[in-house]
C-alpha cells in the first residue's frame, strides 16, 4: 500500500468542468468523437496533464498518452485510461471517470511526492462509443492490432466525413505509430452502467470480464412511390420491411436463455417524407452475449429472419458487419490486485461481469488487464440522467492508485 490520498473534491470538480463541454439541456453530455467538442475536451485534459508534469504524445489514430515519468524510463509503462467521447445524449461519467481517475492518481502521487519505478501512462482512447462512426472502441482496437490504421482512418460518418480528415481538422492526427510497444499492465476505472453495485450497497466492482458484441449495418431497398396513389398491394416499402426485421431480431433475443441483448438503435429512411413510400431504410443492430457460440448462432438467426422478410416483400437486403468484439476474461493477477486493494482500503466489493464493452477489452489482448467498477445511480447510463456519487468515484480512484502503484513497482 502506498501512502497517498486521492482528492475527492478535486476529482469531482474535474468531472463538472469537463461536463460543461457539450452539456445538454437535460443535464448530460453530447460530445461525439472527433467533433469540435471532442477537441475541446482533449485540450482540457492535455492542459491538466501538462500542469501535472506529464509529457503528452498523440498517435496516428488520435489516442492521447500523458506520461508521468518513472525512475526507470526504460521500463514498460503501466497504463490507465478510458474515453472522453460520449453518446449523443450521454452522461457525465461514462468513460470520463476512467480518464479523470487516471489524472487524479497522477495528481495524488505528485502531492505525496511518490515516484514509481515504471512510467505511468494516462490514455484517452479515440472514439470508444462508436455513436458517430458506427464501430466503437476504435482507437484501442487499432492499438491492439484489430483491423488496419488505414481502414479506421477511412471510416466515414453519416455526412461522409472521414476519421482521418476529422482527426486532422481537430489537431489530433498525431505523429506517433499506433501501438507496438510493451505495456506492463492496463487498468481501467468505469462506472458500472448497471444496477448491481448500487442495489447491493457495494462500492467496488472487481470486474472479471465482459460479454462479446457484434454490430451490423442493415440496408433494406424498396421503391419510392406516392403515398396517396400507390395501392397497398403494389408497394415495396423499405421502412415497413425494416420494422418487421427489427421486430424479428427482438424475438431472436427472447428465443435464447439467458437472453442475449439485441438492439436496433439507429435508423435512416430515404426520402424521409410523410407522403412518400420509403425507398430505403438503413438501421443498425447491436447484439451481445457472454458466450461466443451463442453470439454466432444469433447472428445466423437474425440474418435468416431478415432475409425471409426481405424476400417476402421483394426488398433487396444488404447486411454488413461493422464490429466484432469477442467475450473477454481479464487477467487473474489483475483481478486479484483490484480485489486486494479494495480489501486493504476497507471498501466493500464483489466480483462482477461487464455487460458493456470497454477499451480494456481490447487492451486485454496486449497486456495483463483489469477493471474497477463503481456504482452509478439506478444503474442508468447512455442517458443524460447518468449520475454517480463523489465518494464512490473517489473510492474507485483510490483502488486504481493502489493497483497502478503495485504494478508500477514490479
Ligand atoms: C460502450 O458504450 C458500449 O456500447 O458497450
Ligand atoms: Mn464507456
Ligand atoms: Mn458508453
Amino acid at each position: 500500500m502506498i501512502d497517498a490520498r486521492v482528492n475527492e473534491d478535486r476529482l469531482w470538480h474535474s468531472h463538472m468542468v469537463m461536463a460543461k463541454i457539450g452539456a445538454t439541456p437535460g443535464g448530460g453530455v453530447g460530445r461525439l468523437a472527433l467533433t469540435d467538442l471532442d477537441r475541446d475536451a482533449r485540450d482540457l485534459f492535455v492542459g491538466w496533464c501538462q500542469e501535472a508534469g506529464c509529457r503528452v504524445r498523440v498517435d496516428r489514430i488520435g489516442n492521447v498518452f500523458a506520461r508521468r515519468a518513472g525512475t526507470d524510463e526504460s521500463a514498460a509503462p503501466v497504463m490507465t485510461g478510458s474515453h472522453l467521447d460520449t453518446q449523443p445524449l450521454g452522461g457525465r461519467f461514462d468513460g470520463i471517470f476512467g480518464v479523470l481517475a487516471g489524472l487524479e492518481v497522477v495528481r495524488a502521487l505528485n502531492d505525496a511526492g511518490i515516484a514509481t519505478r515504471r512510467p505511468l501512462d494516462v490514455v484517452v482512447w479515440t472514439d470508444e462509443e462508436g455513436a458517430r462512426f458506427r464501430s466503437g472502441v476504435m482507437g484501442s482496437g487499432v492499438f491492439r492490432g484489430l483491423g488496419t490504421l488505414e481502414d479506421a482512418l477511412a471510416m466515414t460518418d453519416e455526412a461522409g466525413c472521414s476519421v482521418g480528415d476529422e482527426l486532422a481538422r481537430i489537431g489530433y492526427a498525431g505523429p506517433e505509430p499506433v501501438g507496438g510497444f510493451p505495456i506492463h499492465a492496463y487498468f481501467e476505472a468505469h462506472i458500472e452502467q448497471g444496477p448491481v453495485l448500487e442495489s447491493e450497497g457495494i462500492v467496488i466492482g472487481v470486474v472479471e470480464g465482459a460479454q462479446g458484441s457484434r454490430r451490423f449495418r442493415v440496408t433494406v431497398e424498396g421503391e419510392e412511390g406516392h403515398a396517396g396513389t400507390l395501392p397497398m398491394t403494389l408497394r415495396r416499402d423499405a421502412l415497413l420491411g425494416a420494422a418487421r426485421m427489427i421486430d424479428a431480431i427482438n424475438k431472436v433475443a427472447f428465443r435464447h436463455q439467458p437472453h442475449p441483448v439485441i438492439t436496433a438503435g439507429a435508423i435512416h429512411v430515404r426520402p424521409n417524407s410523410p407522403n412518400t413510400v420509403p425507398g430505403q431504410a438503413v438501421f443498425t443492430i447491436d447484439s451481445r452475449h457472454p458466450d461466443a457460440a451463442v453470439l454466432a448462432a444469433i447472428d445466423e438467426e437474425m440474418r435468416a429472419a431478415c432475409a425471409a422478410i426481405a424476400e417476402a416483400g421483394g426488398l433487396p437486403l444488404r447486411i454488413e458487419q461493422t464490429s466484432d468484439n469477442q467475450p473477454v476474461a481479464f487477467d487473474p493477477r489483475c483481478i486479484d490486485s483490484v480485489r486486494n486493494a479494495a480489501t486493504a482500503l476497507g471498501l466493500s466489493h464483489r466480483d462482477i461481469y461487464s455487460g458493456a464493452g470497454h477499451d480494456a477489452c481490447n487492451l486485454s489482448h496486449v497486456a495483463p488487464t483489469g477493471m474497477i467498477f463503481v456504482p452509478c445511480e439506478k444503474g442508468i447510463s447512455h442517458n443524460e440522467k447518468e449520475n454517480a456519487k463523489p465518494e464512490d468515484l473517489a473510492a474507485g480512484a483510490a483502488v486504481l492508485m493502489q493497483v497502478l502503484a503495485e504494478w508500477a513497482a514490479s
